[in-house]
């Protein structure tokens, strides 16, 4: 296996780096050519062959005019985005933007920076404290039950004590799991004096899909759910992330975003991918499935599986995580070195990725057995 990218050889010059990024190590999953790869919660099914097709006539139709500039204001695809989300939504409560990392970018940057600080229940996904960090944002973690669980009145009171200006709630929570009870980002909206960005990366893996923030929209006015095309809609590789709040939030994050940020053959393929989207969500049926056997098969081998709302699993405990990531590693699978210590994360792959990976896990504890510390 090789590393896709290798650092230059030349000796690192002295940069006026900002003080408060200088000595900082950058977002990077490994990103390695093995057989198995389950690290970045990806979704496994590529593009159909006619969705391919769909896609490339899309992007032929708007090269002949890729001396202009895109729509900034994006409109056919945010008026798409709201027709999927449905719950009355319209244009003017949709925003969207390069992957939702640039939606949190431009949400911290209206609302939080010098001064100002975000808060949110850890573990949970490590972007928004580094995204938070690098718009110069103080972070607050708040903390989670020792079994990851999130109460109403727990999370309302850390934002009581804490009155940060963004609060961050993920649902279903990524590295953990299980999603976050309506009733939490209920409990922290009437708490809060800032905005409230519940992250739904992962919302229609949920096995309650209507138990999404978007119902508490017309009551809270910031609020805000941040949702993306990456993993139900299998286009990570097209970056497109977005938004659904009150028709001024959406306005002051046009105060922030660069001109003409999303580019018209992203918005392009955005459209092509939103017009097959019946195909591209039956996935998510197959992944769930996936997922609720390899719960069922890993507490069978022994090990500790945490509940799952999402296309992973935080599963463990060991000794030395690291030692049994390097062991399936060398028998060419990838997950991922995250979460809390003693935890490893496994992305759902396709029924024969997973079985794979299940097979390489047993033999890694038939050979290491002490590996697995209950
Ligand atoms: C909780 C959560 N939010 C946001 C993202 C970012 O996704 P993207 O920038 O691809 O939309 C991820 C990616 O893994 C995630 O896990």
């Amino acid at each position: 296996m090789t590393a896709e990218r290798t650092a230059p050889d030349r000796a690192t010059p002295e940069l006026p780096i900002r003080a408060d990024l200088s000595g900082r190590s950058p977002y990077g999953a490994p990103q390695l050519h093995v057989p198995v790869r389950l690290n970045t919660n990806e979704n496994p099914y590529p593009p159909s062959p006619g969705l391919a097709a769909d896609i490339a006539a899309a992007v032929s139709q708007v090269a002949s005019g890729l001396n202009r500039y895109p729509d900034r204001d994006a409109v056919a695809l945010r008026t798409a985005l709201a027709d999927y989300l449905g719950h009355d939504l319209t244009v003017a409560n949709t925003w969207a933007a390069n992957g939702s990392n640039e939606i949190i970018q431009q949400l911290l940057q209206v609302f939080g920076g010098p001064g100002r600080s975000a808060m949110g229940f850890e573990p949970s996904y490590s972007m928004h404290p580094l995204i938070t960090q690098t718009t110069a944002t103080r972070w607050i973690a708040a903390e989670r039950a020792s079994d990851f669980r999130l109460e109403p009145e727990q999370a309302a009171e850390a934002v009581r004590r804490h009155r940060p200006d963004v609060v961050f709630l993920t649902s279903p929570n990524n590295p953990t799991g299980a999603a976050t009870p309506i009733e939490v980002a209920e409990a922290v909206c009437a708490a809060a004096s800032g905005m409230v960005v519940v992250d739904e990366a992962y919302a229609e893996f949920a096995r309650d899909p209507a138990g999404t923030a978007l119902q508490l929209l017309p009551r809270y006015p910031r609020l805000v759910v941040v949702r993306t095309m990456s993993k139900a809609f299998a286009l990570a590789g097209a970056r497109v992330g977005y938004l659904a709040a009150d028709p001024a939030v959406v306005q002051a994050l046009l105060l922030v975003r660069l001109p003409y940020h999303l580019s018209a053959v992203t918005q392009a393929v955005a459209l092509a991918a939103l017009r097959h989207g019946d195909e591209l969500l039956a996935s998510v049926a197959q992944i769930r499935a996936e997922r609720d056997r390899l719960v069922q098969q890993l507490r069978e081998l022994g090990l500790t599986a945490a509940d799952s709302d999402a296309n992973f699993v935080l599963f463990g405990r060991f000794a030395d995580p690291h030692v049994v990531w390097q062991a399936l590693l060398d028998r060419g699978v990838l997950i991922r070195e995250t979460g809390p210590p003693g935890w490893l994360r496994v992305s759902i792959g396709t029924e024969a990725e997973t079985t794979t990976f299940l097979s390489e896990m047993r033999a890694v504890l038939d050979n290491r057995a002490e590996l697995a510390t209950e």
